[in-house]
């Protein structure tokens, strides 16, 4: 970590993510309520969600107010620094409204284009994970200490364990159904967890094989994928190109490319 700023910044959006972690944890109303619909009317928010996002902008603009934001619920400028913070408040809001536990904060940093440092804060696991470009991937447990991150080495693919998620949007989930129904006989088995900066740190952390979604914004994955390629997954979109919202897959190496293969071959990306 060479760069004198990546230190600053880590440390910035480790304690804003533990911040807005708390207040999710500790906040939740116990009558919780959905207080707006977006694409679908299954994709929720709730008062948390943005609450979270404005803890975290604000705790980010007090130390750097130059900076730019790109934030699930609607926090969009564009500084003068040359970096930008990319937030999920809160990924896995359903999980959240539910009272299920695999939710996240996902605070990524990027400068002049290019992601820098992420940190995704899982509360109800007592568990951080953190990268900066070049310096590995980490976690930190309520009870451990600091612990370096590797994936998992590769099964033969039907031996794979792999993660995905489903859309918003019925013709979308309906395809993406469409496209696990086939590939669920080519694997070990599917998960559906519910939170894609989760299922990007299990891949880091060797618990999943694989992770492929498609739909994704920029905010749910800016800080997982740096994650897991300092974890030495790889990570992309469609064949040769980068995560996109028609695709993002990531896999440990072995796992990767005939699993992007399968998607393609299915369709993945299609209506
Ligand atoms: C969602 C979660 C989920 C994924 C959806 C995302 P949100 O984010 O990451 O796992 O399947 O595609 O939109 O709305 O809970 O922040
Ligand atoms: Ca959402
Ligand atoms: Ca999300
Ligand atoms: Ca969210």
């Amino acid at each position: 970590m060479s760069d004198p700023l990546l230190p600053e910044l880590l440390r910035l959006a480790q304690e804003a993510a533990l911040r807005a972690g708390e207040l999710l944890r500790d906040g939740r109303p116990a009558d919780l309520a959905v207080a707006a619909t977006k694409s679908s009317p299954i994709d929720v928010v709730t008062e948390m969600d943005i609450a979270a996002e404005k803890l975290i902008t604000d705790v980010i603009s007090d130390h750097r107010p130059q900076d730019g934001f790109l934030g699930e619920e609607g926090a969009s400028s564009e500084g003068s620094s040359g970096l930008r913070w990319i937030i999920d408040p809160l990924d896995g809001t359903v999980n959240y409204l539910y009272g299920l536990p695999t939710w996240s904060v996902s605070i990524a940093a990027e400068q002049d284009g290019e992601r820098i440092v992420g940190v995704v804060a899982v509360p109800m696991r007592g568990e951080t994970f953190h990268a900066v470009r070049g310096g590995g991937a980490w976690a930190t447990g309520a009870w451990e200490g600091e612990r370096r991150l590797a994936v998992r080495p590769a099964p033969p693919l039907d031996q794979a364990l792999v993660s995905t998620g489903f859309n918003y949007v019925a013709e979308v989930k309906a395809h993406q159904a469409e496209v696990a129904r086939q590939l669920i006989p080519l694997l070990r088995d599917i998960r559906r967890g519910g939170s894609a900066a989760v299922d990007l740190c299990d891949v880091a952390a060797g618990r999943l094989d694989g992770y492929y979604e498609r739909g994704l914004n920029a905010w749910d994955v800016a800080a997982g994928d740096l994650i897991a390629r300092e974890a030495g997954a790889l990570t992309g979109g469609r064949p040769g190109e980068r995560p996109s919202r028609d695709l993002t897959v990531a896999g440990t190496p072995g796992v990767f490319e005939p699993l992007q293969r399968l998607l393609e071959d299915f369709g993945a990306w299609h209506d």
